[in-house]
């Protein structure tokens, strides 16, 4: 009998990347929450104070995800937390940068492919060698529409948010087979720090942007919980290297 256990999340031991603001704070909520033991990864703590109030452990973890060397140690302060397992792992964490691509500054370059894209990578790769000696795991990597279309002014960001896609199929081709399932959530545009600028600066592009969205409205993080808990549990087993679009309908105007 099919029931609400496959989408269950309890005991269950995750990493959220970017887990301390914005969309991967509320996923870490979610995860938090249904009774999850949750790492969050950011540049500072005190996230998990906020949230860990009741229920399974939070912790925070400082990694700044420019700097490559910092991914291993925070890795192994993860697992000590979480006991050696690793369920879930979220790849979040990501920034932007708006210039025209004539004038677009290559350091700006180099700290988004390396933070959206590079790190993901390195992150993946660790948790993947538990998760594949474990024979299970979840992984979830943050895209974006920018993996499929280029947009205008974020050149690097789109190139990275088109890495991540393909970098999800890539791992879930190698991975899948030993029980980790490698997935991508592709939002759409979501009211957070990262897109306030528009807003600010631009409110005929906002506009324009609203204009499109059937829906009618922007994304809010916590748009993201129910697809972020389904793609972690165990219901989901038999989808891998899929990038999902969570978007109000923009894609498909
Ligand atoms: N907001 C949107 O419209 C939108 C749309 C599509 C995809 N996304 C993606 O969602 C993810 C979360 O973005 P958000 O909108 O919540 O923005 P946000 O700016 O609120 O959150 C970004 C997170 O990434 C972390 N981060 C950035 N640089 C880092 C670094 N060097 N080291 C460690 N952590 C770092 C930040 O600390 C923060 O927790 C990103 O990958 C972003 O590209 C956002």
């Amino acid at each position: 009998m099919f029931s609400l256990d496959s989408f269950s999340l309890e005991g269950k031991r995750a990493i959220v990347t970017g887990g301390t603001r914005g969309l991967c704070r509320e996923i870490a909520q979610a995860y938090h929450d249904l009774g999850a033991q949750v790492v969050l990864w950011g540049r500072s703590g005190g996230a998990a104070e906020e949230m860990g109030a009741a229920g399974a452990p939070v912790w925070s973890v400082s990694c700044d995800l420019s700097q490559s060397g910092q991914i291993q140690r925070a890795m192994e302060e993860s697992l000590e937390h979480l006991g050696g397992r690793l369920d879930i792992l979220v790849n979040g964490a990501g920034l932007q940068h708006r210039a025209p691509a004539l004038e677009f500054p290559e350091e700006q370059w180099r700290r988004i492919i390396e933070v959206n894209l590079t790190a993901m990578f390195l992150v993946s790769q660790q948790a993947g060698r538990l998760m594949c000696a474990q024979g299970s795991g979840r992984i979830i990597n943050i895209a974006s529409m920018c993996s499929f279309f280029g947009s205008v002014r974020i050149p690097a960001y789109s190139a990275s948010k088109g890495g991540v896609a393909q970098l999800t199929k890539a791992l879930s081709n190698e991975w899948a087979g030993q029980g980790v399932t490698v997935n991508a959530i592709a939002p759409g545009y979501m009211a957070t720090e990262l897109t306030r600028s528009i807003q600010e600066t631009d409110p005929a592009q906002y506009d324009q942007i609203t204009a499109r969205i059937p829906m009618g409205r922007w994304g809010r993080p916590e748009d993201l919980q129910g697809l972020a808990v389904f793609l972690a549990s165990p219901a989901a087993a038999y989808i891998s290297g899929a990038v999902i679009p969570l978007d109000g309908g923009y894609l498909g105007k």
